[in-house]
């Protein structure tokens, strides 16, 4: 299994491109099936988790494929009358935003069978909500054999209201609901910019949304969608792992394609660590103080601090001047990566979901492991700032979530390698 080596201690500076948006791209794809006609995805980042999802949606017998010459960054979904609406364990279970195609399938072919994608290292994650939503749309729904097995020969608009707000789960049910009869309307719905880009493709293809972007979406049902072409956001973590990593190297760099309105909170709290960010006409660029400030964070959703960033100011925090807390309000048990700072000389306790990062003065180089994507970023952004070599392995994790991390940081000149 590879691994990434960093060698701490190099000031980072220079420009750098950020890819397309893995949390955009995996609905956009489950959004295809959607379409009658064939469905162009550009700037999709090159990921094990799109390469799972392709492979989901050509076991139902969909054209689902990286248009060749592209840098695998192109995309192009096609999904015929044949699909047959099923998504087995052995996919799913790899990756459980497989659990989008649950809306799609069951609004275009009445049927939908997918497996439950059961727990996952951040916690239970259920997807009641999903199901909830499903069946106020006048979905059966039945549980059996570790399936969801969802019908309905057309689904009727209806008002939906979400217990708690869930990204995934709002992206699902406006898939559903698109196609649905009559008016739907989405009350607690999830902010997050993925949900716009989506709305923003469905439209395009044919659907009738408004409010996507706030957290009332009303949806006016139409009887069929037609393909796209779309061009996935920036991805916003990446863009904030990467604005993190000038900062904790007392750096400069520019984030090319980062989106300032998606970041207003992460750039929030950069700010008052005491680095200087400025939206460029390119992007964000970050530069990092000589003594970073300790700043009290809570992950909320969003527009509040992203809970897929928690880790990665955490290590940044870990060197700042004083005590931080961070309050972790999304995912119980996330703090996965507390343990492996720790190693690296961090003095963080941890009480509930709550944890108290006490800065110390240097970190230094271990050999550490992750078990989860934004875990394994938040080392490496140690690794970065710490003396000697850090090794992390397990990165596969971070392979999932970002496209070549370590090439990207050694065109700002940070010494990372992968070791096969
Ligand atoms: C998405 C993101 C993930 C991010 C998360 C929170 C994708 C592919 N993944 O995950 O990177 O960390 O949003 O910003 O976009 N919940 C329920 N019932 C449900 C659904 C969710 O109780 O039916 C709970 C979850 O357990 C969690 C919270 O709601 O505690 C938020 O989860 P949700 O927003 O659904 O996360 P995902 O959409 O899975």
């Amino acid at each position: 299994m590879d691994q990434i080596h960093v060698e701490g201690g190099v000031r980072l500076e220079g420009e750098v491109q950020v890819s397309g948006s893995k949390n955009a791209t995996l609905p956009l794809m489950a959004a295809a099936l959607l379409g009658e006609g064939p469905t162009l995805l550009r700037n999709v980042p090159d990921l094990a988790d799109v390469t799972t999802l392709l492979q989901l949606l050509r076991t139902m017998g969909a054209d689902a494929e990286r248009v060749p010459g592209a840098e695998r960054h192109v995309l192009r979904i096609h999904a015929g009358p044949d699909v047959v609406p099923e998504a087995p364990y052995d996919l799913v279970r790899r990756m459980r935003a497989s659990v989008l195609v649950l809306g799609p399938l069951l609004a275009r072919f009445g049927r939908a069978r997918v497996s439950l994608p059961g727990g996952c290292a951040i916690g239970a994650r259920p997807i009641d909500q999903h199901l909830k939503g499903f069946r106020a749309l006048g979905a059966a729904i039945s549980l059996e054999g570790g399936y969801v097995e969802a019908r309905a020969d057309r689904l009727r608009g209806a008002t939906v209201r979400f217990d708690k707000v869930t990204v995934t789960g709002t992206e699902n049910v406006l898939m559903a609901a698109v196609l649905a009869e009559g008016t739907t309307v989405l009350e607690n719905a999830a902010r997050e910019p993925e949900v716009e880009d989506l709305a923003r493709a469905l439209t395009a293809m044919g659907a009738r949304i408004q409010g996507a972007g706030s957290d009332l979406i009303t949806v006016e049902g139409v009887t069929r969608l037609h393909g796209v072409e779309h061009t996935v956001i920036a991805d916003r973590i990446e863009s904030g792992t990467l604005l993190v990593a000038a900062a904790i190297t007392g750096g400069d760099v520019l984030v090319k394609g980062a989106v300032a309105a998606h970041l207003d909170a992460v750039v929030g709290k950069l700010r008052e660590a005491g680095c200087t960010v400025v939206a460029t006409p390119d992007g964000l660029r970050c530069k990092g103080p000589p003594q970073l400030h300790p700043v009290d964070v809570q992950t909320t959703e969003h527009p509040g601090f992203p809970t897929d960033m928690q880790a990665q100011l955490m290590a940044l925090l870990s060197v700042a001047d004083g005590t931080s807390v961070m309050s972790e309000n999304i995912f119980e048990n996330r703090f996965m990566h507390v343990a492996e700072l720790r190693r690296m000389g961090a003095d963080i306790r941890v009480e509930g979901h709550t944890a108290v990062v006490k800065g110390v003065h240097t970190l230094s180089g271990a050999p550490v492991m992750a078990t989860d994507l934004r875990a394994s970023a938040s080392l490496i952004l140690a690794g970065l700032r710490a003396s000697g070599v850090t090794r992390v392995a397990r990165v596969y994790h971070l392979d999932r979530g970002y496209e070549g991390l370590e090439r990207k940081l050694q065109t700002l000149g940070a010494r990372a390698t992968r070791v096969k």
